[in-house]
């Protein structure tokens, strides 16, 4: 008997059956219907076996809907085991992780109680947004990280001596981490989040980039304002191409046109957020933290 049986959700069915082909396990469809008024009918084409049964649903825009598929599905298969695990490879939510403001809601948290009340038992994600995150889900959960095979994916791009940027201090971990595996070296820049309107600043002074090639490295692009500011910053100081390279690319809001407006060459993400960046797969990782 399979160890594992995967089912896969609307917004990952695509990884979903990577990550069964890789497991050898069973691949489960879901169904998901809309209805006029906006609310979501879902069903399982099938009934898992006795096994863990592995629930793949990133939960990128329509966020709230996806996240609802994911908790229903859960919900369901939780009768047929005992052991439900949910892989969010994005997770939604993952940045409001504390208070930033007075009244703000760790949402991550509330996420968290709502995996544990419909029968999650473990979670696992890629590369989510903070540690802090991960430890307000308050579940069992596992934190994979994509930067092993984005590395790979731009040492066949062949950039001779790029620099690894950063583009805040939050994300300098991930950064050094892919620099280490391109044997070259990182830098960090300081940025500055408006928390009520939301705009971007670069607070740093004069890098060292002059005649070098980029790869700018985030955990995610949303509306692309960070790389954008970052990248206008960096040509300013005379670099030459800019690169690219994060997790989970949302993309939202034209974000696609104005990162290449500002200069930048190429952005590749891994298929946690399913679209035209997403080169490189993340099944394997994935597959190999589950065994
Ligand atoms: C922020 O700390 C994150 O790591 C990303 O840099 C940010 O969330 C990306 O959002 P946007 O593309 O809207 O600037």
């Amino acid at each position: 008997m399979a160890k594992f049986t995967v089912i896969g959700g609307d917004a990952s069915s695509v990884l979903a059956k990577n990550i069964a082909r890789k497991l050898k396990a069973p691949y489960i469809k879901t169904e998901k219907k809309v209805f006029p008024d906006g609310e979501s009918k879902i069903a399982i084409k099938q009934i898992p076996k006795k096994s863990i049964v592995i629930v793949v649903q990133s939960t990128y825009p329509p966020v709230d809907s996806n996240l609802l598929e994911l908790l229903s599905i859960v919900s369901k298969v939780q009768k047929f085991s005992s052991k439900v695990y949910a892989v969010i490879p994005y997770m939604g939510y993952a940045r409001q992780d504390k208070e930033f403001l007075g009244g703000e809601i760790i949402t991550i948290g509330v996420i968290g109680r709502l995996l544990k009340g419909v029968g999650v038992k473990k979670v696992l994600t890629v590369d989510i947004h903070s540690r802090l995150a991960l430890k307000e889900l308050k579940i069992s959960s596992e934190n994979v990280s994509a930067m092993e095979v984005l590395v790979k994916h731009f040492q066949k791009m062949r950039i001779k001596d790029p620099l690894v940027v950063s583009p805040d201090l939050g994300g300098q971990e991930r950064a050094k981490k892919f620099a280490d595996l391109l044997k070259t070296d990182f830098i960090t820049l300081k940025k500055h989040r408006d928390r009520r309107t939301g705009k971007v600043n670069i607070l740093s002074g004069k890098v060292d980039v002059k005649d070098r090639d980029l790869i700018l490295v985030d955990d995610m692009i949303s509306t692309g304002g960070s790389i954008v500011k970052a990248t206008k910053f960096l040509k300013k100081q005379k670099c030459k191409r800019v690169f690219v390279a994060c997790t989970h690319a949302l993309l939202v809001n034209n974000a696609t046109k104005r990162i290449k407006n500002a200069g930048v060459s190429k952005i590749i993400s891994t298929n946690t957020i399913p679209g035209e960046a997403a080169k490189v797969d993340v099944s394997k990782v994935i597959s190999d933290a589950l065994r």
